[in-house]
């Protein structure tokens, strides 16, 4: 069995998705969903689909706790959905290439430190942008860089607010991102 553990730090409709998608799947199991926020809402989603749920200080991301939690669990991959930190060197040396991001953008745009959610959305609509999408990629030391694996595109209206935009960026991640994880675990193309 593959495991995976999702990160989420907010509502969790990624993570929910997910869990989802791979229910009964044969080779692939959502372990555990962890947050940094105790309150985060996917905690709850998880909980109701009856899915372990964890926290973490930053003290216990960054000190080796939470690395000898996955361990534990024998946790293969680590999927961040709506996660806001960095992951730390001592998490990443021990799953180089096996931590996946998702971005609501078309990075390099619109990444970095302090570029998340509605933020994203709402710089796409200042620039007058005529499309948007999404970004999967494995992580290294910087928020939102390391090696995309996969993007996805939507027209932007002229008429469309950041909400707008967020529904159909949504609405390919929802699309994607588990197709993508399955690909990446599987170690199969990703091609569709
Ligand atoms: C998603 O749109 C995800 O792409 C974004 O946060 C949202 C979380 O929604 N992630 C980032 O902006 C990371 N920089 P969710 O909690 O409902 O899945």
């Amino acid at each position: 069995m593959i495991k995976i553990a999702i990160l989420v730090s907010g509502n969790g409709t990624n993570a929910e998705n997910i869990i989802k998608y791979f229910a009964n799947n044969k080779n692939i199991e959502v372990s555990i969903v962890m947050s940094n926020k105790k309150d985060a809402y996917g905690l709850t989603r998880a909980r109701n689909l009856n899915i372990a749920t964890g926290y973490f200080n930053r003290e216990e991301f960054t000190n080796g706790t939470t690395l000898r939690q996955f361990e534990q669990l024998g946790i293969n991959w680590i999927i961040l959905a709506g996660f806001l930190w960095l992951v730390p060197d001592i998490i990443l040396n021990q799953y180089d290439g096996r931590i996946v991001n998702i971005h609501p953008s078309l990075l390099p745009k619109y990444g970095g430190k302090g570029m998340y959610g509605d933020k994203v959305h709402e710089a796409v609509v200042a620039n007058h942008d005529k499309e948007s999408g999404i970004t999967i990629h494995t992580i290294d030391q910087h928020y939102d860089e390391g090696k995309t694996v996969f993007q996805a595109t939507c027209q932007v209206l002229p008429t469309d607010n950041a909400h707008d935009v967020a529904t159909k960026v949504h609405a390919l991640e929802y699309e994607w991102f588990p197709r993508v994880i399955e690909k990446l675990v599987m170690n199969e193309k990703i091609e569709f």
